[in-house]
């Protein structure tokens, strides 16, 4: 999969995408990234990428002009290297908040470089974003300086979900969000440690029971922290019972 970013700061992505699982992914093969920087593309001597906001205010913009080379470069060059469609995805606080959901479709399209719009100061002249952008997209309700780390994370959460990029593929499969639940809590060794005990069913070797009881601490933790993501599952009898069970073990408790 290709994925390129028209970013201020290519070092910032390109650095840290080299550890890691996205760093192994990109090593497999799985999927490559370049950068474009919009100072490249900027039609002065000084490389002026950010202006002031018409209609006064703090801060400055990101002026269209360079974003829009930065941006055509980066097409350009998916369409060279046989990628088959490009989709813009502009990293912005008002974008559809980033889920689970749409980070597999991302991942599951393949054929469809991504090229990723990393602002900075107040943002981009909308004007750009209104004729250049297919998608818009959030990930939380709270603001960063840059959209570089917004990007990385969508890289980093598309690229471990790539078949192959992950050593164990169940790992992906057995995480939070993936079947609607959290994920359980996880011990390792040593068996005790400052006073605190694994729990016993994890070293009882007795699969179905450790399975019913991460089931259990899955449900549990989704009832208490993230209610909201049960009333949208689907629940097997043995959900529903564990969730029945839960609650009476706890009256009165409504959720955390
Ligand atoms: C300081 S922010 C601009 C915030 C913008 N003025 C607003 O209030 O919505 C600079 C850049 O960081 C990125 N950014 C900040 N928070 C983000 C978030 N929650 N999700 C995605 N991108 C974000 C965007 O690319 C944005 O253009």
């Amino acid at each position: 999969m290709r994925i390129d970013v028209v970013t201020l700061f290519p070092a910032m992505v390109e650095d840290a995408v080299k550890v890691g699982v996205t760093g192994r992914a990109a090593e497999r093969g799985l999927w490559a990234l370049r950068c474009w920087n919009p100072r490249d593309f900027a039609a002065d001597a000084y490389r002026t990428v950010d202006d002031r906001p018409y209609g006064g205010g703090p801060g400055m913009v990101m002026m269209a002009g360079p974003m829009s080379g930065a941006l055509a470069a980066a097409r350009e060059a998916q369409r060279r290297d046989g990628v088959a469609r490009s989709r813009t995805i502009h990293l912005t606080p008002a974008g559809r908040p980033l889920g689970h959901t749409r980070v597999i479709e991302f991942a599951r399209d393949r054929d469809t470089g991504l090229v990723l719009l990393a602002g900075r100061y107040e943002g981009i002249d909308e004007r750009l974003v209104e004729r250049e952008v297919d998608e818009e997209v959030a990930i939380g309700e709270f603001v960063v300086s840059g959209g570089e780390l917004p990007a990385l994370m969508l890289i980093d959460a598309i690229a471990r979900q790539l078949p192959g990029a992950l050593n164990d593929a169940q790992s992906a499969v057995e995480e939070s969000f993936v079947a609607g639940l959290l994920d359980c809590p996880h011990y390792t060794r040593p068996e005790s440690w400052g006073g605190a005990q694994v729990p016993d069913v994890l070293l009882s070797g007795h699969h179905e029971a450790i399975r019913r009881w991460r089931l259990e601490q899955s449900l549990r933790r989704t009832w208490q922290r993230r209610p909201d993501l049960l009333e949208r599952r689907a629940m097997s009898k043995e959900e529903r019972d564990m969730l029945a069970r839960i609650r009476s073990d706890s009256p009165g408790t409504d959720s955390r």
